[in-house]
């Protein structure tokens, strides 16, 4: 009874690591932003109104509601959209958006941050669009290709590592981790 109990136990455990980390299920495995740099990360976002603040693969929501936290206090109306791939991320993702204080601001989205068009959540040609990132450099160029096809203002914000392709705003390694700006160009 015991030893069927462990190997219960042992088979969910393997279970949820593959979920997690399987490059076949995600080719960016789930790892949250350090703590540390929250407040930091929260500063680059630099939000305002008008404005969209995309996490791409939002993990857990750990920036993501810290930050919709924020605008709140600050009476903004800036919108929130998480994008997440892995199903059990999005269903964290979606009992914690319940719950939050500015849930009405946030949009959680099941999907491929690599296929979704932007474009269908900006509302006006000023709505400026800011895309946090915490991905695998090799996946953050596509990524950016696929931001491209927006016409109206960007900026990306990324985590630990840098977008060879364009021309940082700021790179000052404040916390544990560099947190890069860039505006992108059209
Ligand atoms: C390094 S974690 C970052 C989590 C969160 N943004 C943070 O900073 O705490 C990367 C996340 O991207 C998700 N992910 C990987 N590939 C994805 C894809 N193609 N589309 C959407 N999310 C993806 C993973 O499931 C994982 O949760």
């Amino acid at each position: 009874m015991i030893i069927a109990f462990g190997l219960i136990i042992l088979a969910l455990t393997i279970g949820l690591i593959f979920l997690f980390t399987s490059p076949s299920l995600s080719p960016v495995p789930y790892f949250p932003t350090n703590k540390k740099d929250l407040a930091l990360v929260i500063e680059k976002l630099q939000m305002n109104n008008n404005q969209i603040i995309y996490d791409l693969g939002a993990g857990d929501g750990m920036v993501l509601f810290e930050a919709a936290k924020w605008a709140k206090r600050a009476k903004l109306d800036t919108r929130f959209i998480g994008v997440e791939i892995n199903p059990i991320l999005v269903l964290i993702l979606l009992v914690r958006c319940f719950f939050h204080p500015n849930k009405k601001n946030i949009h959680i989205v099941l999907g491929d941050m690599f296929k979704i068009d932007y474009r269908q959540f900006v509302k006006n040609e000023n709505m400026e669009s800011v895309f946090y990132m915490y991905i695998s450099p090799w996946y953050l160029e596509k990524t950016v290709n696929q931001i491209r096809k927006l016409d109206t203002p960007v900026r990306i914000v990324s985590y630990m590592y840098a977008v060879k392709s364009l021309q940082h705003l700021e790179e000052k390694k404040m916390g544990l981790h560099q947190i890069t700006s860039y505006h992108l160009p059209k």
